[in-house]
């Protein structure tokens, strides 16, 4: 596998801030082909996204004075704004979510609360670990949904380009918190003892929001819906044994998000979607 260096000592284009807004107006509530717990898994990721995203970007502003590299500097303002456009996105998806029926002021609250006890509970660097873990879920959710076009086949044209966007940019700014932590001094027992307890947290949020979800609809104790979205991940299209490989590559001491290279599916993807991707203008 190719290493590649640290963002800000590459040649690597500076990261671009797309100010997209998309067309929810015709989405259907099971927009993925008519796949109902495909969809929800989804709409389930969504839910998290905002308050997410508004923490990622608190506990990289707050480290922000380690950028002393121009590079970095300018990486941090782009990743908060990349960041800020794809909460506002997600708030108006999740608003479409709600009007499908499900529980999202509930859901939200609950990650939210999660959140607030991170930040009471942990310092500042830590809590920059923390971001730094979700965004190598993130990053890998994002090689997911772009080195298989199959992933999204079948899914509504605005809810596929949506995800392929936020995809895309995960995997653009992917080393930009992971440069700022290790400009900070943070160390790597810092930061594995802090993935192995997100990951835990993550997976339990995203199985405890999916029963919910599914159940608002009556299919929570559905076999063959639950069936469904474990074949979607794991077997056709599947993907997520493929990436468990990459997750534990955390793990090296010697990691670097770059290490994992998207460059040739970030090209297919702007090949693929052109830019821009909006038919709304931005407000
Ligand atoms: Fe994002
Ligand atoms: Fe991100």
């Amino acid at each position: 596998m190719q290493t590649i260096p640290m963002s800000h000592e590459s040649h690597e284009p500076p990261l671009e801030v797309r100010n997209l807004r998309f067309d929810l107006s015709t989405v259907p509530r099971y927009w993925h082909g008519g796949r109902r717990a495909v969809s929800i898994f989804f709409d389930n990721l969504s839910v998290m996204f905002p308050e997410g995203e508004r923490f990622f970007v608190a506990s990289v502003q707050a480290h922000r004075a380690f950028a002393k590299d121009p590079r970095l500097a300018a990486d941090v303002r782009a990743f908060s704004g990349q960041e800020g456009v794809h909460s506002r996105e997600h708030v108006r998806y999740n608003a479409m979510v709600a009007a499908h029926g499900y529980p999202v002021e509930k859901m939200e609250r609950g990650v939210t609360w999660l959140l607030a006890g991170a930040k009471r509970f942990l310092p500042r660097r830590r809590r920059l670990a923390v971001t730094c873990a979700l965004e190598h879920f993130t990053a890998l959710m994002g090689h997911f949904i772009l080195a298989d076009e199959g992933l999204l086949e079948g899914a509504h044209p605005a809810m596929a380009e949506l995800w392929r966007w936020h995809a895309a940019e995960e995997n653009e700014h992917k080393s930009v918190a992971y440069d700022l932590f290790q400009a900070a001094g943070g160390t790597y027992f810092e930061r594995t003892t802090v993935m192995v307890l997100a990951s835990v947290i993550f997976w339990a949020k995203v199985l405890e929001q999916q029963a919910r979800m599914m159940s608002a609809v009556g299919i929570g104790f559905s076999v063959r819906e639950w069936a469904s979205v474990v074949r979607f991940l794991f077997i056709e299209p599947g993907g997520m044994l493929r990436l468990t490989r990459f997750y534990f590559d955390y793990f090296r001491p010697t990691f670097h998000p770059r290490d994992i290279d998207s460059t040739e599916i970030l090209e297919a993807w702007k090949r693929v979607a052109g830019v821009p991707l909006t038919n709304e203008s931005p407000s």
